[in-house]
């Protein structure tokens, strides 16, 4: 396992509050942090997320409620950051894209790359959609001039701009994907991205708007008069916030290449084309992994902004509790594929999954404590039932299951390596059920009840440690209520909900 472990979020536009979908991202990326942490350590994880905040939408939304872009996004920001805290998001830090730190990076980037000359002035002519700020040639907006992103009425611009040199590097980054199979995830999407490359030559992109058209970006240095392409500026996020150049043109950093660069699948051409050309032009490592999850779909459309059927992450965890929310998430939907967004799904899960499972062995197991212990837990070690013995085995290999789950070859598999735990969860309830303590007790069978109690109680220090980097609070409530050697019994975990 290598020694340090750098993740990313993509950057949030400021222009609308984060939705469902947005903070999907973000607690995947921070399960995964809480658990690399827990293997190789804190100081060795960085987790980066934070706000995309040039360009047309945020100018636009700023326009709206008569602020500067700025003051807009400093207020958006805050409640950014007042969400990730709420869903207790454990990021090591937040870039934002209007920060020094990154302007100078992506103005010296720009700088070497037009002395290579891998950026080049061109006139472009041709069809451009002012909200998606894309171009598009005749044959993608076809006879009714429509954006084939966002179907809205494109408009003919003819214009001095610049242009980064993709062509050069197509058979160089299909060479690339080739033979680094991790580099793109899931396996589809590293499929998909290849036939995208092999079938399609890619066109140079253009990195720069001119200021008559939209003044909020960063300066090209080598030319005042137009700003940088929003997507070009972002993307570059990642080694900003984290590296820098020295006067020789060379990027240093403790912590790129990042591990996982956890995306959603609209903006995988982005991370997986134009990223790893703008890296491999600047001469820097690729990251390992570019994971592309599906989207929150409500019926059976996209959960965005624009189609006005957005769920807002506060409102559910505040009626479901934020662990919930979390669990939800991460356990409804394998991470790859698109999921269905409803309030029955997630009381499904709550009264089976947390209440029934999870919560009702944490119930009965302190009760046990209590009533046969006053409160004391027992040691035990005689020998004890097949299904006890399997249960012991469960405990010792429960984190190399759930981390062979999490591995980007096993494509991030966080609802896997949830149900591994409560495979554990049910083991245990269904040992209490066959075991019978009540008749051990009438028995007078003392050290095979002490034996039988302890085992739950490992188990259930176990499933804390487990679930610990999906839900933090419950993790940290069930290591409190079974302290070092007396329990604290405290409120049920989950009630269920009718
Ligand atoms: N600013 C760019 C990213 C720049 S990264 C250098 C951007 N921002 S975004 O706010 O529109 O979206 C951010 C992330 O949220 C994307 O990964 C996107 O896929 C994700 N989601 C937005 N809606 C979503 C769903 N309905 N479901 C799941 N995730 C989706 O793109």
């Amino acid at each position: 396992m290598s020694k340090k472990f750098y993740i990313t979020t993509p950057l949030y536009y400021v222009n609308a509050p984060a939705h469902i979908g947005h903070s999907y991202t973000t607690i995947a990326a921070d399960t995964l942090a809480r658990f690399m942490r827990s293997r190789i350590g804190g100081e060795n994880v960085w987790f980066l997320t934070g706000t995309d905040e040039h360009g047309q939408k945020i100018q636009k939304a700023a326009d709206l409620e008569n602020l500067s872009p700025l003051e807009f996004a400093d207020k958006m920001v805050l409640k950014f950051k007042n969400l990730w805290k709420d869903l207790n998001i454990s990021y090591n830090d937040f870039i934002r894209t209007t920060e020094k730190r990154h302007e100078t990076c992506v103005q010296k980037i720009l700088e070497i790359l037009f002395q290579k000359q891998d950026i080049y002035e061109s006139k472009y002519e041709g069809w451009y959609c002012t909200p998606c700020e894309s171009f598009w040639t005749e044959s993608q907006v076809q006879e009714d001039f429509i954006c084939p992103d966002c179907k809205r009425t494109v408009e003919r611009i003819a214009e001095n701009n610049y242009f980064f040199k993709l062509k050069n590097y197509q058979e160089w980054l299909i060479n690339y994907i080739q033979t680094n199979q991790d580099f793109v995830r899931p396996q589809f999407r590293h499929n998909e991205v290849l036939s995208f490359l092999k079938l399609n030559k890619l066109t140079d992109l253009c990195i720069s708007r001119p200021r008559e058209r939209l003044n909020w970006g960063i300066s090209l240095p080598f030319s005042p008069g137009h700003v940088t392409y929003v997507w070009f500026d972002a993307l570059i996020n990642y080694i900003s916030a984290v590296g820098e150049f020295d006067d020789k043109g060379k990027y240093h950093s403790k912590w790129w290449p990042a591990d996982v660069q956890l995306i959603g699948k609209d903006i995988l051409r982005q991370h997986a084309i134009y990223w790893p050309i703008m890296l491999k032009a600047l001469d820097i490592e690729l990251p390992r992994t570019v994971f592309a999850h599906g989207w929150w779909l409500i019926g059976d459309t996209k959960m965005s902004k624009s189609r006005g059927n957005v769920v807002s992450p506060i409102d559910i965890s505040e009626r479901f509790g934020v662990d919930t929310y979390r669990y939800f998430l991460l356990r409804d939907v394998p991470f790859g594929l698109d999921g269905n967004f409803s309030e029955e799904a997630i009381i499904k899960r709550i009264n089976s999954d947390l209440a029934n499972d999870l919560g009702n062995l944490v119930y009965r197991t302190l009760t046990m404590v209590e009533k046969y212990y006053q409160g004391k837990i027992p040691e035990g070690n005689a020998p004890i039932a097949d299904s006890g013995i399997k249960i012991k085995e469960r405990i010792n290999t429960l984190v190399s299951e759930v981390e062979s789950c999490l591995k980007p070859s096993a494509d991030l598999n966080f609802s896997a390596s949830l149900e591994k735990i409560w495979e554990l969860i049910n083991m245990a309830n269904k040992y209490v059920e066959q075991t019978k303590p009540w008749n051990l007790a009438k028995e007078s069978k003392t050290e095979e009840l002490k034996s039988f109690i302890r085992l739950l109680v490992d188990v259930l220090r176990t499933v804390s440690d487990g679930i610990y980097p999906f839900m933090p609070h419950t993790a940290e409530s069930i290591k409190d209520q079974f302290g070092k050697d007396k329990i604290k019994k405290g409120e049920p975990l989950f009630p269920r909900i009718q």
